[in-house]
């Protein structure tokens, strides 16, 4: 039998990891068998190609770099960590996958969407989230809250607010896969949400287990 795969999806400063990091321990608490996990830098190589994209001191890298750069970290993710234990019938939940490449390389750079769809199918091998929450937040509120100033968060308000975009039509096509959440309910608000979709997704596939 084949895991469940849960991705994460949003602008900097939405409280994705936070509500990651919630889900999580809830899985876990009922009985999941579960594992965290994110993009970029969810393996070895991954880290050290994350390192590359978000240097400051990289700002002459073409944005057909940056989408390969992800692409290379994206397939060694799945290689190494997200395939094994979907194979092993895991619920895996993902901080960033395949619609962070169409969100911030196709609506935000403008990188080609057609090309970029057909290198998520093949750094993935075909595979698709199971579900995908995207916290939908409006672009100052989420960057106020990071200020990291890595060199993807150096751009500029209109490139959050195409991103931002690009999630929301995203979820218009595939609205059976993506649901989008309101980023500002409050944590416990925004993870009660969560736990609805998760929860009925889950049951779909896991009939044996219930929620809380
Ligand atoms: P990170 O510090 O992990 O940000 P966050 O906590 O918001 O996830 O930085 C990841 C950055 O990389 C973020 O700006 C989004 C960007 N990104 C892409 O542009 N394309 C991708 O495919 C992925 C996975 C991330």
């Amino acid at each position: 039998m084949r895991g469940f795969l849960i991705t994460f999806e949003g602008l900097e400063g939405s409280g994705k990891s936070t509500q990651v990091n919630l889900l999580y321990r809830y899985l876990l608490s009922v009985g999941y068998d579960v594992i965290q996990t994110q993009e970029p830098g969810g393996t070895k190589i991954g880290a050290k190609i994350r390192k590359i994209l978000l240097s400051r001191s990289n700002a002459c890298m073409s944005s057909m770099t940056e989408l390969l750069l992800f692409a290379s970290e994206r397939a060694q993710h799945v290689y190494e960590v997200i395939k094994p234990a979907l194979a092993s019938s895991k619920v895996v939940i993902c901080d960033r996958f395949i619609d962070s490449s169409i969100a911030y390389q196709g609506y935000g750079r403008g990188q080609d969407l057609e090309m970029i769809q057909t290198l998520n199918r093949i750094t993935t091998n075909n595979i698709i989230p199971d579900l995908t929450i995207v916290i939908d937040i409006e672009p100052n509120k989420g960057l106020l809250r990071t200020g990291k100033g890595d060199r993807i968060e150096h751009e500029d308000y209109a490139f959050y607010q195409a991103i931002r975009t690009g999630y929301l039509k995203i979820a218009e096509k595939e609205p059976n896969r993506v649901k989008v959440v309101e980023g500002d309910k409050g944590m416990e608000g925004l993870h009660q949400v969560i736990r609805g979709y998760v929860d009925e997704a889950l049951r779909g596939r896991f009939p044996g287990k219930s929620g809380r």
